[in-house]
């Protein structure tokens, strides 16, 4: 299992790019089996993620092909067995968004039910929900979610908010099984992530009619058959987000590439607050860190709020400001696995409920951390940036799911990171 060695402290400097968004692939490559014949991704990240989800794919009938200049080709021609089998639904949750896609395809589908995982218990009751009112049957057996609609789905008014908000890949899910329903479905309460967006978008290019995209209220206009599609995934605005606070935190000033600020307010509106200087150029931005880090308050929530998967990093940014802020995550409220290895070099953090007090402190000091989850593992990267010392992140194959060879692009901007094999296990 990979380490990572960081030294710091170092500043950053220089241009990075951001890759393709993994949270806008992965649904996608999942709308893919809406169309019989050979869809073409560009831009999809080359992440342990995506290589589980690739697998999940090929289970089911279909292959799947890294093209030479880096495309990803899905051949959906056939689909021999619509299941979605625990040892890979276990390796990555986001698997149930195969649900939607072959209930509308096939008439059937079987998936593995997602357990809790590092950030909370994480429920698909939504999904479930959405489905049903699109007349599936559903039932659990054996820990396998079975749904069924051997006479076709039916469009439906659906109520898809919960007790946290809107759902992402919930809402992903209605809409891909709605596209081939009968008749017109709306999603109130839709969730309006870009990623989302982004989806609705692909299904368009299929042939979908989906309307109201990036607003809560989602109109869809089922048709009969969709076609193949060649799509341009959107850049990774999570990745973007945790470049600008290892720029930010370690006095830097980075020119960030293939980066959507406009997707981005409420981080830029954040990092404004402390202090940090963002100007958009072309199709990216360059971060620029201030005098001090001013100390401000982060509420996480659905989009356009703060995103929940930006938290654990900019609390490792917030940790070096100047005065006390306070985190609140609203969206996976047991999301704090970082919060004691952040305490592990030096941090000054206390947990009340679903908030954590930060109290600056001047220096962060390097030791032996672990990476919980792919989020936690970006914020101790990034705060091994700024400490004092070698910092040790075991476990980085968290990080090696959402961030392709972070390290290489890290060094590229002035970090001093090694990946060597062994650590703790
Ligand atoms: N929820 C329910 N019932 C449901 C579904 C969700 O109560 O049926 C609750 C969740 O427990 C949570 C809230 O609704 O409190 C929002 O969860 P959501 O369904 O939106 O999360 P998700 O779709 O499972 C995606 C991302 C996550 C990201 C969240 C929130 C992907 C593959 N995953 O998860 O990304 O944190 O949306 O924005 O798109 C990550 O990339 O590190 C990551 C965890």
């Amino acid at each position: 299992m990979d380490v990572f060695q960081i030294e710091g402290p170092v500043r950053l400097r220089g241009h990075v790019d951001v890759n393709g968004s993994k949270n806008a692939s992965l649904p996608i490559m999942a709308a893919t089996l809406l169309a019989p014949g050979r869809s073409t991704l560009i831009g999809v990240p080359v992440l342990a993620d995506i290589s589980v989800f690739k697998k999940l794919i090929e289970q089911l009938g279909c292959p799947v092909e890294r093209q030479e200049d880096g495309a990803l080709a899905i051949d959906a021609t056939k689909i021999d067995n619509p299941v979605g089998p625990y040892d890979i639904v276990r390796q990555m949750r986001a698997s149930v968004c195969i649900l939607g896609p072959l209930l509308a395809r096939c008439g059937r589908v079987e998936v593995s039910m997602p357990g809790g995982c590092a950030i909370g218990d994480r429920p698909i009751d939504l999904h479930l929900l959405g489905l049903r009112q699109l007349g599936a049957q559903i039932h659990l057996k054996a820990g396998y979610v079975i749904a069924e609609a051997p006479q076709g789905l039916k469009g439906a008014s659906i109520f898809l908010g919960g007790p946290f908000g809107s759902t992402v890949l919930g809402t992903a899910n209605v809409m891909m099984a709605a596209v081939l329903a009968k008749g017109r479905t709306i999603i109130e309460s839709a969730a309006c992530e870009p990623e989302v967006a982004d989806l609705a978008h692909c299904l368009n290019a299929m042939g979908a009619r989906v309307s109201g995209i990036g607003s809560p209220r989602l109109t869809i206009d089922g048709i009969s058959h969709l076609h193949p599609v060649q799509y341009r995934v959107i850049p990774d605005r999570i990745e973007a987000g945790t470049f600008m606070a290892a720029a930010a935190m370690t006095g830097g000033e980075v020119h960030i590439g293939h980066c959507r600020t406009d997707d981005m307010m409420a981080v830029v509106d954040r990092l404004r607050n402390i202090g940090v200087t963002v100007e958009t150029n072309g199709d990216g931005c360059t971060v620029a860190a201030g005098e001090r880090l001013v100390p401000a308050d982060i509420t996480t929530q659905p989009y356009p709020g703060f995103p929940t998967d930006l938290q654990a990093q900019f609390m490792a940014l917030l940790a070096m400001a100047d005065g006390n802020s306070v985190v609140v995550e609203k969206i996976f409220p047991d999301r704090f696995m970082h919060v004691a290895e952040l305490t592990r070099m030096a941090a000054n953090l206390r947990k009340e409920g679903s908030a954590v007090l930060v109290a600056g402190v001047k220096r962060l000091i390097a030791a032996p951390v672990m990476a919980s989850d792919l989020r936690a593992s970006a914020a101790l990267v990034i705060a091994g940036l700024a400490a004092e010392g070698t910092t040790t992140v075991n476990r980085v194959y968290h990080i090696d799911r959402g961030y392709e060879r972070i390290e290489e692009r890290l060094n590229r901007i002035g970090a001093k990171i090694t990946r060597e094999e062994g650590g703790t296990v």
